[in-house]
């Protein structure tokens, strides 16, 4: 099986459904927030107080390139798809999920999580928040293989909604 590739922006639930995602489909998780923290010995936040977004970025695009596995959900950042070479990568690995959520909800998640200390939105009011997220949501279209709208689906339901796709899709 190939790989599934989610991407979206921090909230939508990439990790959840990732890790449901390949329960069910008999595949292995990976989390690229995670192996980069693995692999640096830091966590996020700390690559990006010591050494700053632009050193995070890069890291997080070498996952990317360097990415050669099989039979994989793959979560990502909620920014991967800022770098042009990234997204002409995802555009070569599908099928590219793109989960979409209204940003009520994702603020209104992210607010909830207290597990995840995420840089960008840590410190910031909702409005601004919206500012982070909106130039993105261009370059999560164009990434995409297909797209599913979380708002108001479970994450077992956002699950079989992509599995649907993929078999509809003949991916
Ligand atoms: C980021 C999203 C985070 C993490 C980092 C930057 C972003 O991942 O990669 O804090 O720029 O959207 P999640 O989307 O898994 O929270």
């Amino acid at each position: 099986m190939d790989n599934i590739i989610l991407i979206g922006f921090m909230g939508a639930g990439k990790t959840t459904v990732g890790r449901l995602l390949a329960e069910k489909n008999n595949m292995t998780h990976m989390d690229f927030d995670d192996k980069i923290e693995e692999m640096t010995g830091c966590t996020i936040q700390e690559i990006f107080n010591e050494h700053g977004e632009a050193a995070f970025r890069q890291l997080e695009h070498e996952f990317l390139r360097d990415f050669s596995l099989n039979n994989h959900v793959v979560s990502t950042g909620g920014g991967i798809v800022l770098m042009k070479k990234n997204r002409e990568i995802l555009k070569k690995m599908p099928p590219v999920v793109y989960l979409k959520a209204d940003p009520d909800i994702f603020i209104d998640r992210l607010k909830q999580d207290k597990t995840t200390i995420r840089p960008l939105v840590a410190t910031k009011a909702p409005a601004e928040v919206k500012d982070v997220y909106l130039p993105r949501v261009k370059y999560y279209e164009e990434s995409a293989t297909f797209s599913v709208d979380t708002s108001s689906l479970s994450p077992e339901e956002v699950t079989a909604a992509i599995l649907e796709k993929i078999k509809k899709l003949g991916l």
